[in-house]
């Protein structure tokens, strides 16, 4: 198992990254005996994985919720229904949630435990690609409002974040894709040896070859946690996340978010902002051509759609 730590003062916690972590006693499943514990879930990855979660907290007393699956669902209504759970089992202020998903139940499970009480811990099980690169790391948690993506939420760190690559076994490849375009991300903004890296074994990545896989996960957590860290210091370097970010939500908002999954719209936004710095001088010529051709090795999609008017994105 491979650990990466995030720094973040009193609020520090680690990231644990290998196989078989659910099915195994790790000590972040040892919270004191008794105490409560709520796992907050989907339809589509409880039935996968909930049961050898619930085993391993055996001791304490827990509860699961299970959400209906997808973005949408990433609202008030659903949140209102976490604290609902919380209240009907009686949790107090030492209670945990697990949240066992991808960043939408991440964020919104984060979020409940962000505002349950004025704040109970909560531990993070991240189970896509991009929620175990991106979303679980950095304590931003919350839902949508129908005016907007993620309007409401605060920044609440986990106790722990679980990444156990063995649940990306039943990924959909779209779901893997999405979620490398995120991996490039990390590497572009600040990392030219990982971006190196990840041309050199797309092969392998791809494949989802185990130790290839946990040590491209590592490798990114890392990059995001010194991002994250360093902007408790310096005003503005998380704005480096964004990079393709601008682009692709004027994407996603014209595509009313049906047409593209998240990773595939900042890949279409990172060759726009890569093209616009070529032409403008901003970064070396022909570095859109090279990151063109790592995102198409990973399956990603490069163009703006030609019907899409450019005015309308502006
Ligand atoms: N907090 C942050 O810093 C941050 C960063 C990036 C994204 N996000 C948020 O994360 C969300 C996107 O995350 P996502 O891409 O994980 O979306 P998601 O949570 O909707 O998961 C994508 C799909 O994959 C399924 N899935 C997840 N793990 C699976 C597995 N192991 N096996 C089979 N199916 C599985 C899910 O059920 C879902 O259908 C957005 O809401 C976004 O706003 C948050
Ligand atoms: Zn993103």
């Amino acid at each position: 198992m491979q650990t990466v730590d995030i720094d973040l003062a009193e609020r520090s916690y680690s990231v644990y990254i290998g196989s078989g972590i659910l099915g195994n006693a790790h000590p972040a499943f040892e919270i004191a005996p008794g105490s409560t514990a709520l796992i907050v879930s989907n339809e589509t990855i409880a039935p996968l994985y909930l049961d050898k979660l619930c085993k391993s907290l055996a001791g304490a007393n827990v509860h699961s919720l299970i959400l209906p699956d997808g973005e949408t669902y990433k609202n008030v209504g659903h949140w209102t229904q976490i604290i609902d759970k919380l209240i009907d089992i009686r949790a107090t202020r030492d209670a945990t949630i697990f949240t066992l998903g991808g960043g939408v139940i991440g964020d919104m499970g984060g979020f409940a435990a962000a505002s349950y009480m004025r704040g109970i811990d909560f531990i993070q099980i991240p189970t896509s690609l991009l929620a175990q690169v991106d979303a679980s790391v950095g304590g931003k948690t919350g839902f949508n409002h129908p005016h907007g993506k993620n309007l409401i939420g605060a920044f609440h760190q986990p106790r722990a974040v679980l990444v156990d690559i063995d649940t990306l076994e039943t990924l959909p490849e779209r779901e893997f894709s999405a979620g490398l375009s995120e991996v490039v991300k990390i590497a572009a903004i600040r990392d030219a040896e990982i971006l190196a890296w990840l041309e050199d074994n797309s092969a392998a990545i791809m494949a989802r070859v185990p130790d290839v896989v946990t040590s491209m996960i590592k490798r990114s957590i890392a990059n995001k946690a010194t991002v994250v860290a360093e902007e408790e210091r310096e005003a503005g370097v998380r704005a480096l996340l964004n990079f393709g970010h601008s682009f692709a939500h004027a994407l996603e908002t014209l595509t009313d978010y049906h047409q593209y999954l998240h990773g595939e719209a900042v890949s279409i936004g990172m060759m726009v902002a890569t093209r616009l710095s070529e032409i403008r001088g901003l970064c070396d010529t022909g570095f859109s051509g090279r990151l063109g051709a790592l995102l198409q090795s990973y399956n990603l999609p490069l163009d703006l759609p030609a019907e899409l008017d450019s005015d309308d994105i502006l």
